[in-house]
């Protein structure tokens, strides 16, 4: 069996192991600092296998050894957003957790593939990389497939389409700039720019930009974690699995797109090493103008980090 520890026990933490429990994919462990929390939520959740008849075994604990041999390690441990606050001001507190969260699993499962979810993620993905010196297939964020889940929902909605017919494709930073693609998007193969008028397309596009807000502040406090965890299961599944399956990734760029040293979502291979390969879109140049937009913002929290953190 397959081992997946998860750092951060909180919503998207426990939710997270919720998802994968149900795919039977790994035996799971749950770490937060605070005590005793992991291992209640586990022993609550270990009690739900016999009833949906899945044979994993789930550990709560507040001990760093304990995730010993991982073959995956997601990161969730840090502050959500409250309502007003943007990814980016949640900086200087999340770089603490995910910066030990990093270092401690690493000493024990050395070959772990890393997939960030904690705020604000493409620089938190980075830092990870940084202070582990991990290649750069074994550090992937989760941005893209939330983004792009949020925007399918949402075209779902408007058309009354299925979203199994629904596929869309949000790049870039996991922030307000980010890009959601209107041709390469489509609904059975018809581009969405062709499909919906362009009023309807601009609301979705905006609200998906938005989408993570937009639950901020319905939620007052904390922030979104059915989604985001639902993603990470299915990213999960993938490396796993060893599908080789295409999801847009926040993904450490070496050239690709034009960037360098950088976090930033794109379409990726992924499969049993991890991220496998990067897939470049040709964009038109209103969406390449929006894209190096979001790269500039991206880059800009990687400086700041760099003033706060030796990497
Ligand atoms: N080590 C381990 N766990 C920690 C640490 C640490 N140093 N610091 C905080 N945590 C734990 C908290 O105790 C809490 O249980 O991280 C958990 C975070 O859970 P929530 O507060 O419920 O937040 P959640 O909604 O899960 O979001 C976590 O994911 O999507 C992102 O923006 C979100 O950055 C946020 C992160």
């Amino acid at each position: 069996m397959n081992k997946i520890s998860i750092v951060g026990a909180g919503m998207t933490g426990a939710t997270t192991a919720h998802w994968l429990a149900e795919r039977e994919l790994a035996n799971l462990v749950l770490v937060d600092v605070v005590e005793g929390m992991p291992q209640g939520k586990s022993l609550d959740m270990l009690q739900s296998m016999p009833v949906i008849g899945r044979d994993v075994s789930i550990l709560g604990t507040n001990d760093y050894a304990d995730t010993a041999g991982s073959d995956i390690i997601i990161i969730t441990a840090g502050l959500p957003r409250k309502p007003g606050m943007s990814r980016d001001d949640l900086l200087s507190a999340n770089a603490d957790v995910v910066g030990k969260a990093a270092t401690e699993t690493l000493k024990h499962s050395p070959d772990a593939i890393y997939v960030v979810l904690t705020n604000p993620l493409d620089t938190m993905a980075y830092l990870t990389l940084k202070l582990n010196k991990l290649p750069r297939e074994r550090v992937i964020g989760q941005a893209g497939v939330l983004d792009s889940a949020r925007m399918r929902a949402f075209v779902a909605q408007e058309t009354g389409v299925s979203v199994e017919n629904i596929q869309c494709y949000v790049l870039g930073g996991h922030g307000d700039e980010m890009v959601p693609l209107t041709h390469h998007s489509n609904i059975a193969g018809i581009p969405l720019r062709d499909y919906l008028p362009a009023d309807k397309l601009e609301a979705i596009v905006n609200r998906t930009r938005k989408g993570g807000g937009e639950i901020v502040n319905l939620l007052k406090s904390g922030s979104a974690y059915y989604a985001p965890s639902a993603a990470v299961a299915q990213m999960s599944e993938a490396i796993l699995k060893d599908k080789h399956l295409i999801l847009p990734c926040s993904v450490y760029m070496q050239g690709e797109y034009g960037l360098s040293d950088i976090f930033f979502g794109a379409p990726a291979m992924l499969g049993r090493s991890g991220m496998e390969k990067i897939i470049e879109y040709k964009l038109d140049p209103d969406e390449k103008a929006l894209f190096d937009k979001s790269a500039a913002a991206v880059k800009d929290t990687h400086e700041a980090l760099k003033k706060l953190v030796k990497i």
